[in-house]
Formats: structure tokens, C-alpha cells, sequence
């Protein structure tokens, strides 16, 4: 099966709003679920899973459901139970997609103890930060691929890897990397990234397609740092009688990245899949493209130091 281009991201989207809003996205034509062990939902995301299959709405096999190992999984050891845990709660007995989350090796953290484990190591510890662990990250990587052996993913790939990560895995993978997940929107385009992983024949998936929108509620970006109001997007929606943000999502597709908007509003749910019925002109695509000032919301060297008191780049 291949994965489609568009698929629904479940980051933030409420354990007590799963059931619902899986339901509203299967009814809208989403297959593609893209989950992960640290967003807290995954239990929720298998009983809506479960759900829509029982309703009849989808079979299994209609569906690209894809999580990600955490970074307190990353020794060889832990990468099979974490991943038996992201199977069981989203009851499945197989992953389309699994992905290496982070280019970083936190501590182990044992799932009876904590789940998901988040960023902290401690969080009762009078200075509750991060702790590293001295985990390469050709280890997980072996650990991956023997998931792929045992037939419990189908592909393997990685998320939020930089350029150098990538040459690097290049070297090693046994079992190539299907997928490489990254931010990406008009204020952060990535160009040379999103080349060299399509060099490497890596899929690209942009996360947080639209940009600052993703992080309003968490206090990262204001409301005003919307790429959705800027004259090019707002010209080009009205020229083709679309959104700004069917504008921006077309974008994405047009230039070959795969996209995994969320909204747990069904009216935008709908919006966001509408988009292969027009296409951008190459002046519309450039004008879009040139709004990229390597804006990046989802940036580790920044949210740990404020979040976690732990100063923890791997972008610089
Ligand atoms: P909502 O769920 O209320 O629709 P992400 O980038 O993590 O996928 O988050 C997308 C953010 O953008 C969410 O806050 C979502 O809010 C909002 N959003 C999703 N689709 C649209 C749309 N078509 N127009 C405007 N905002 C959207």
C-alpha cells in the first residue's frame, strides 16, 4: 500500500476527543493516521480505530496508520517493548510506518513507571531536566530494522533528522529509510533538506503544514505569525476560489511533500483533503516559497531550555 499524500495528524488532538474526531476523519476520506507514543493518545486513536472499523466505514488494510519510537526507547533493548506498547494501545498487529521521533537519546524510562514518559526525567526531582543517554543512533537504527524483520512495521523511516543525520544513516541502513518526517511550511521550506532526502528516495512529510497555527495553543507562536494572511496566499485562494489554508496545504503537495494537517473541526477536516481539484502556477508556487525566512516553531534548542531547563540543540 502506498501511504497518501495526505494524512491526518493526531499531535494534540485529545484522548477524549479521539473516538469522535477518527470517526469524522474517516467519514471525510482520511486512511492516513499519523500518531506517535509521546502525544498520550494512542489508547484513545486504537479505540476510535477500532470503532470505525466495527461501523464499517474502513477496513484495516484501507488504513496508513504511523507512529513513532520516543526518545527514552532508544537502546537497542527498549525499541521492540516500545513498540509492542504503540501497537497494543492503537490495537494493531502491525505498523504502516515507524518512525525514530527525535535525533535524541533521553534516559530510559520503564512504561510501567510513566507513559509516555515525556521530556523529563524526573518530574518529581527538585530540578526536574532532561537526562541524555549515550545511545548512537546507528543502534536504534539496527533495532528498527529487526521490527521490520519481524513483521511488525512494514516501513521504517525518521523524523526531525538533519541533513547530516541523513548521509550518515545513508552509510549503515540495512533496511533503507521509507520516510523522512520534518517541519515544514512557507516560513521554513527546508529546500536542501527536502532535496537531499528525495536524492536518498526518502518520501518527505511536512508537519505542521501551516505553519505557526500548529502552535498557538502552546504558547510558541502568536496569532499573528500566520502564514495564512500573507498577500501571495491570500491572492492565490482567491484566484482559485479556495482558503488560504487549501492554498498552503496545495503548496506542500506541489512541491512534493507529503502533508498531515490536523483539525478536530469537521468543516476544516474536509477543507484541508479538498485540495487536488486546482493547482498553483509556477509564479504562485515561487511567490510561496519565497516567504521562507527558516522560521522554525518546533525547535528542540529552544523549547527544551524554556520547558525542561535543558539545553539540548541538534538543528545548529
Ligand atoms: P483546529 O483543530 O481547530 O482546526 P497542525 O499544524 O499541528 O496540524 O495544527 C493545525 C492547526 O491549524 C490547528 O490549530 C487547527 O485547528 C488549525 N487548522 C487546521 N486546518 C485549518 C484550516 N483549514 N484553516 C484554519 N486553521 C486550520
Amino acid at each position: 500500500m502506498e501511504m497518501p499524500s495526505i494524512g491526518f495528524g493526531l499531535w494534540k488532538v485529545a484522548a477524549e476527543d479521539c473516538r469522535a474526531t477518527i470517526a469524522e476523519a474517516v467519514r471525510a476520506g482520511y486512511r492516513h493516521f499519523d500518531c506517535a507514543a509521546d502525544y498520550g493518545n494512542e489508547a484513545a486513536v486504537g479505540e476510535g480505530i477500532a470503532a470505525a472499523i466495527a461501523e464499517g466505514l474502513c477496513r484495516r488494510e484501507d488504513l496508513w496508520i504511523t507512529s513513532k519510537l520516543w526518545n527514552t526507547f532508544h537502546a537497542p533493548e527498549h525499541v521492540e517493548a516500545a513498540c509492542r506498547k504503540s501497537l497494543d494501545d492503537l490495537g494493531l498487529d502491525y505498523l504502516d510506518l515507524y518512525l525514530i521521533h527525535f535525533p535524541i537519546a533521553l534516559a530510559f524510562v520503564p512504561i510501567e513507571e510513566r507513559y509516555p514518559p515525556e521530556w523529563i526525567h524526573d518530574p518529581a526531582a527538585d530540578n526536574p531536566v532532561m537526562q541524555r543517554a549515550s545511545v548512537p543512533l546507528h543502534q536504534t537504527w539496527a533495532a528498527m530494522e529487526a521490527l521490520a524483520d519481524k513483521e511488525l512495521v512494514r516501513n521504517i523511516g525518521v523524523s526531525n533528522y538533519n541533513s547530516a543525520l541523513i548521509h550518515d544513516l545513508m552509510t549503515y541502513a540495512r533496511i533503507r529509510p521509507m520516510t523522512l518526517q520534518i517541519e515544514a511550511h512557507p516560513y521554513l521550506t527546508q529546500d536542501k533538506l527536502v532535496r537531499l532526502a528525495k536524492d536518498y528516495g526518502l518520501q518527505v512529510t511536512a508537519f505542521s503544514p501551516l505553519g505557526a497555527l500548529s502552535y498557538v495553543e502552546l504558547d510558541m507562536a502568536g496569532a499573528g505569525d500566520t502564514v495564512l494572511n500573507e498577500p501571495c496566499v491570500t491572492s492565490a485562494a482567491a484566484a482559485h476560489d479556495k482558503t488560504p489554508a487549501q492554498v498552503v496545504l496545495r503548496w506542500a503537495l506541489q512541491r512534493g511533500t507529503s502533508i498531515i494537517p490536523k483539525s478536530t473541526n469537521p468543516e476544516r477536516m474536509r477543507e484541508n483533503l479538498a485540495i487536488d481539484d486546482f493547482s498553483l502556477s509556477e509564479d504562485e508556487m515561487a511567490a510561496i516559497s519565497a516567504l521562507n525566512s527558516n522560521r522554525r516553531f518546533n525547535d528542540p534548542g529552544v523549547f527544551c531550555e524554556l520547558a525542561f531547563d535543558s539545553f539540548h540543540p541538534i538543528y545548529d
